[in-house]
C-alpha cells in the first residue's frame, strides 16, 4: 500500500517549504522503493480566500483517511480579524485538524548542530550537543477550552479561558512521553506551576503516578515551569525529553530552538498513538515549528530545514522507516557542515538551493 500524505501548504512561506519537504520525501522513497501518494489542499488563509472557510470538511475527510499530513504553516495579519463562531478550534485551521485528529502529543525537536553554534545566543560549550524533545500537549488545556469568552462591556469587561486538564488527557499523554524517552535517553522533565495551579496538581500527581508505575526504567523529574526555563536557558545540554502542557509546551518549544541557531530549524511530529513497529495506524501531522514569515514570503529565502526534517520525523513515526529518517537527518547535517545557509542561519542560500544540497547528499548517503 503507498503511503498516503495529505501535504498542506498553508499560508506564507508554508507552501514553500512544504513543496521542500515533498521533494525530499520523494527523492527518499525512490531509494527504497516506498511508494507514497500525494494529495495537495488549502489550509487556513489560503482556503479561506478560495473557499471562505478555514478548511472544508472534504480536507477534514481526506485527512482521517491519509497516513501523514505535512503542513507548512498558517495565518497573518490578512485573516486575523475574521472570527468563526464556536471554539478556539473554529478560528484556525491548523487548530481544527489538531482537534479532528486528536494529535495530544507534539514531539518538538530542537537540536545543536556544530556548524551554527555561532549563531546561537549560547558559548558554544554550553550548547554543543543538546538535543531536546519537547512533548507538548496539543488538544487541552487553556489553548483549546471551551469555557472562554469577554463578557461585559466597557470598562468591566472580563476575558478568560478556562485552564482544565482530566485525568484521562494528561495520562496518555504522559505515556507517550515516556515512551519517547525510552527511545531517546530515558530521562523525563516535566513542567507544570503545580504550586500555583490546581490543574498542575493533578499533572503533577498524574505524570508521577505513570512514570512509577509503568516506566520505572525512566528517570522523572519535576520542575515549575519558571524554573525549567531558566535551566533550559543556563544548561541546555542536560535535557532529553520535557514533558508539557499546551500554553508552557508552546512557549518552551520556542525557547529550545535557541540551541539550534533559528526557529527555522525545528521539526515536529503531532501523534495521537505511538506505533511500536510497523506503519502507524492513525493519521499524524508534521509541520515546522516555525510560523508563516508573510513577510518573507514569495522571496525564496525561506529555511526548508524545519519542514524537511519533519519528513524525517514522518518516515519514524508514521511509516517506521528508521534508516531513511537518519539518512535525512544527516543529509541535513551535511548540508550545513558544506556551508549551505539560508539568511536566517547567516548564509544567502536560497531555499531552493538548501533543499537541493540535502537531496543531493541523501542520494550520496
Ligand atoms: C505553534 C503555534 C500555534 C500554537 C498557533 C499558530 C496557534 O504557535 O504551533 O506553536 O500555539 O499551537
Ligand atoms: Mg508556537
Amino acid at each position: 500500500m503507498p503511503l498516503k500524505i495529505l501535504a498542506l501548504g498553508g499560508d506564507g512561506i508554508g507552501p514553500e517549504v512544504v513543496s521542500s519537504g515533498l521533494k525530499v520525501l520523494e527523492a527518499v522513497a525512490g531509494t527504497i522503493s516506498l511508494k507514497v501518494d500525494i494529495t495537495e489542499d488549502l489550509l487556513h488563509g489560503a482556503a479561506w480566500d478560495a473557499h471562505g472557510t478555514f478548511i472544508r470538511p472534504e480536507t477534514i475527510r481526506a485527512a482521517h483517511g491519509s497516513d501523514a499530513l505535512l503542513v507548512g504553516a498558517v495565518g497573518g495579519p490578512k485573516w486575523d480579524h475574521i472570527k468563526i463562531d464556536g471554539g478556539p478550534e473554529e478560528q484556525d485551521g491548523l487548530m481544527k485538524l489538531r482537534h479532528e485528529l486528536e494529535v495530544f502529543a507534539s514531539l518538538r525537536w530542537a537540536r545543536a548542530y556544530g556548524p551554527l553554534l555561532s549563531r546561537t545566543p549560547f558559548r558554544p560549550e554550553v550548547a554543543r550537543n543538546a538535543d531536546i524533545m519537547v512533548v507538548r500537549e496539543l488538544c487541552g488545556g487553556a489553548m483549546f477550552s471551551p469555557t472562554r469568552g469577554i463578557d461585559g462591556t466597557g470598562k468591566s469587561r472580563r476575558a478568560y479561558d478556562l485552564n482544565e486538564y482530566t485525568e484521562a488527557e494528561i495520562a496518555r499523554f504522559a505515556r507517550i512521553g515516556f515512551e519517547v524517552a525510552r527511545r531517546r535517553h530515558g530521562k523525563v522533565l516535566s513542567v507544570d506551576k503545580a504550586n500555583v495551579f490546581m490543574a498542575g496538581k493533578l499533572w503533577r500527581e498524574v505524570v508521577q503516578e505513570i512514570g512509577a508505575r509503568e516506566f520505572p526504567d525512566v528517570t522523572l523529574t519535576h520542575f515549575f515551569t519558571d524554573n525549567a526555563a531558566y535551566q533550559l536557558t543556563c544548561r541546555p545540554g542536560d535535557f532529553d525529553v520535557i514533558l508539557a502542557d499546551n500554553l508552557f509546551g508552546d512557549i518552551l518549544s520556542d525557547q529550545s530552538a535557541a540551541i539550534s541557531g533559528s526557529l527555522g530549524m525545528l521539526p515536529s511530529a503531532c501523534l495521537s498513538h505511538l506505533s511500536t513497529g510497523g506503519r502507524s495506524e492513525k493519521p499524524a501531522i508534521y509541520e515546522p515549528v516555525h510560523g508563516s514569515a508573510p513577510d518573507i514570503a514569495g522571496t525564496g529565502s525561506a529555511n526548508p530545514i524545519g519542514a524537511i526534517l519533519s519528513v524525517a520525523m514522518l518516515l519514524e513515526y508514521s511509516a517506521a522507516e528508521h534508516e531513511s529518517a537518519r539518512k535525512i537527518e544527516v543529509a541535513v547535517e551535511s548540508a550545513l557542515k558544506a556551508g549551505f545557509a539560508t539568511p536566517d542561519l547567516g548564509g544567502t542560500n536560497t531555499t531552493q538551493e538548501m533543499t537541493d544540497e540535502v537531496i543531493q547528499q541523501v542520494l550520496r548517503a
